[in-house]
């Protein structure tokens, strides 16, 4: 038989660009007049129940809210839930032009973004991020999925939100830890963009200027992914300190927090740098002093009790390995990565892995033994 092709042109996105609305206590007034410039035949919210425990009178304020609510914590990141979720939109007569509105952390934010791209072929989903986490990073960006027994994340999608409400009301209820695990990830921002930021970050700050931190987070985010919303290219920098962050985590079976295993990583990350001759070796002195001074390099408990084997098996099956070969962020100074032309992220040897990890482990050491 002939071979016959036929060509079909895909449709540009639907959002092309959406807004972050950040401000104080705003999330109500600016999800009604966007309901209200919208005809979406049903609004329902997704919330987790440590959120919905803290909220919940707020939440009730909204008109007629149809509440989700899910088990708090990665545990609910999977297919099952997302099942439920769709049994859920199907009970209250949902359909193509219903609004999921996620409010709550990275969890309820991927996993309600995940649902939304599937549910009736893609429904549109606002979200309320309440997590200094998916304020400055998740919620930012279009990726969305859950876990499997096969891996972290395995299974998503990109689904672009309408709108983000970013209302910094919501972090006065987060845990002091919390609000830690997601400044890891603000200066993973200022590391790779933005060195005044870096600064900034680095020297005590009152509440009162949390505020004005958190947006700039988000600023430095939105412009990497608006320039490469697939990470083809320029996304791939905000993985700086994940390669090996990542890796820690899975090895630690998930007991230290995610941030915490990326600021051992970033460190582990700019160790390899100096390696490789990139970046001089008194930053990441400094770095390392800079991490230590505001409690960054938690848990040097976890990085002892891990053995290079328990490390080298995620970093051999890390999602961001191509034709098997470990590939990195690497600093060149405080603010900028390396790159060239199109290439941001480097394959290394497994060896030089295993140096920067026995590297992690003496400043675990030094660190544990000194408190
Ligand atoms: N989509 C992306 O681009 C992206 C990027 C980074 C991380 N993630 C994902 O994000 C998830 C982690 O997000 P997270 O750290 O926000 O975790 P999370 O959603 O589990 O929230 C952490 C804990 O804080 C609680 N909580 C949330 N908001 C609160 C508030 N305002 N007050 C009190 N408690 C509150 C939650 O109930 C939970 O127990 C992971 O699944 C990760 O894979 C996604
Ligand atoms: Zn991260």
């Amino acid at each position: 038989m002939r071979e016959i092709s036929l060509k079909v042109k895909v449709p540009s996105s639907r959002n092309a660009y959406y807004p972050i609305v950040f401000g104080n206590n705003h999330w109500k007034q600016t999800l009604a007049s966007f309901v209200e410039n919208h005809t979406f035949s049903k609004v329902i919210f997704l919330v987790d129940e440590q959120v919905f425990s803290f909220w919940k009178e707020e939440i009730e304020q909204f008109p007629h809210p149809e509440i989700c609510i899910l088990p708090s914590g990665e545990t609910s990141k999977n297919l099952e839930k997302a099942m439920e979720i769709i049994g859920f939109l199907t009970r209250q007569g949902c359909d193509r032009k219903s609004l999921l509105v996620t409010l709550g952390g990275g969890v309820v934010g991927d996993l309600g973004g995940f649902v939304a791209s599937l549910y009736m072929r893609g429904i549109a989903f606002v979200q309320i991020p309440t997590t200094v986490l998916s304020l400055v990073d998740s919620s930012i960006g279009g990726k969305t999925g859950v876990d499997t027994s096969y891996g972290k994340n395995l299974v998503g999608s990109f689904h672009f939100p309408s709108l983000v409400i970013a209302d910094v009301m919501f972090l006065q209820s987060l845990p002091e830890t919390q609000k830690k695990n997601g400044y890891v990830e603000m200066v993973k921002h200022a590391l790779i963009a933005d060195e005044g930021y870096y600064r900034q970050l680095m020297v005590p700050f009152t509440e009162k200027e949390w505020p004005s931190l958190l947006w700039k987070s988000c600023q430095i985010k939105a412009r990497i992914v608006e320039k490469d919303p697939r990470e083809h290219h320029l996304r791939q920098i905000l993985n700086f300190g994940h390669t090996l962050g990542h890796a820690i985590e899975h090895a630690a079976g998930y007991e230290i927090l995610h941030g915490f295993a990326v600021a051992w990583g970033m460190i582990g990350e700019a160790f390899l740098s100096v390696k490789q001759g990139i970046l001089r070796q008194d930053i990441l002195h400094t770095l390392i002093q800079d991490f230590k001074k505001n409690s960054l390099l938690f848990s040097p408990q976890t990085i002892l009790k891990l053995s290079w084997e328990d490390v080298r098996y995620p970093l051999l099956h890390d999602k961001k390995n191509i034709r098997n070969h470990i590939h990195v962020v690497l600093l060149e100074k405080i603010g900028q990565v390396k790159h060239t032309s199109c290439q941001y992220s480097y394959p290394l040897p497994e060896e030089l892995f295993q140096e920067a990890f026995v590297f992690l482990k003496n400043i675990a050491e030094e660190w544990d033994e000194s408190h």
